[in-house]
């Protein structure tokens, strides 16, 4: 069987499209939509992360702030620049690249964030109203981001059994929220480092979502023929033959899956377009919500 190759470049363009022209829209209404993006250290994958969250709000004409602040920032600065960004009406949406460096505690730091403007969705007032499926809610760009691919190419989640491999704050928690909505009406199982027979489990997925941060961990044993894979992670291994010395797998062994799978997101271009355009998505809902008030 040869799968569907989910296209999440072709997605993401479609739905920054989307909201080009509702920007311009905003615009005219006098409402220009600002995201402040902060990073803290220098972490070389946050760094070309925070550079493209950048690049796509100057592509989409939303006003952006980046932050780039010393490693050594301490929590009360980084708290400080929060309250500020809170308080400044140009800005709707705060993002706090994730992971900061140890010394910082990232849960204070997100308390921090005014929920209205946490497009991230990782305060908990916002993990609340996805739990409680009020839309009023931010969602995580990556798990909405993965919700759209699924409604983009037509694949069901009523009824399905779709079993999420990780339980992150980040991906796999909302992930699965997400699946088992009163929305998609999907049967959820949350797997992780510690679930006995993981293989076994997973081949009773008729939707796996991978999202562990191990490189090409998900072999062909773990899927269901006919099973759709969603493969959200993004991992460099060494390469020597590649300019840069490193490649970027999934978390998917895509050789071993791909003659048994009925589609799959490759990695690169499939999951990871998709969280940036979400960003943008949720500035402009977030924009929206603010002018209300
Ligand atoms: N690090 C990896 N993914 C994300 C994300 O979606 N948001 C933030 N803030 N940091 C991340």
């Amino acid at each position: 069987m040869t799968p569907v190759l989910i296209d999440g470049k072709k997605v993401a363009a479609d739905v920054r499209a989307r909201l080009v022209k509702e920007i311009e829209e905003l615009k005219a209404a006098g409402h220009t939509p600002g995201l402040a993006v902060v990073l803290v250290g220098e972490d070389p994958a946050s760094q070309v992360y925070v550079g493209s969250k950048v690049k796509a709000c100057a592509e989409l004409g939303i006003y952006s702030q980046k932050w780039a602040l010393p490693a050594e920032t301490t929590q009360e600065e980084l708290v400080e620049l929060i309250h500020q960004l809170n308080a400044d009406d140009r800005i709707h949406g705060i993002l706090v690249q994730s992971p900061p460096p140890p010394h910082i505690d990232e849960e204070a730091v997100i308390l921090n964030i005014d929920p209205r403007k946490d497009v991230d969705g990782f305060h908990p007032a916002n993990v609340a109203k996805l739990v409680l499926e009020d839309e009023t809610g931010f969602v995580p760009c990556t798990p909405l981001g993965c919700m759209e691919l699924l409604a983009a190419y037509g694949i069901p989640t009523a009824g399905k059994h779709a079993v999420v491999i990780g339980r992150s704050m980040i991906v796999g928690k909302p992930m699965a929220n997400l699946l088992v909505s009163k929305k998609a009406n999907a049967t959820v199982t949350i797997a992780h480092s510690r679930t006995a027979d993981l293989p076994g489990l997973c081949r009773t997925a008729d939707i796996l979502v991978a999202a562990v941060g191990r490189p090409e961990m998900v072999k062909a044993d773990y899927v269901k023929p006919g099973a759709v894979v969603v493969d959200v992670g993004i991992n460099r291994i060494e390469d020597a033959t590649r300019p840069r010395g490193y490649r970027i797998v999934g978390d998917v062994d895509f050789e071993a899956v791909k003659d048994s799978c009925s589609a799959i997101t490759p990695v690169p271009g499939g999951v990871g377009p998709m969280t940036i355009a979400m960003l943008m998505a949720n500035t402009v809902k977030a924009c929206r919500q603010q002018m209300k008030h």
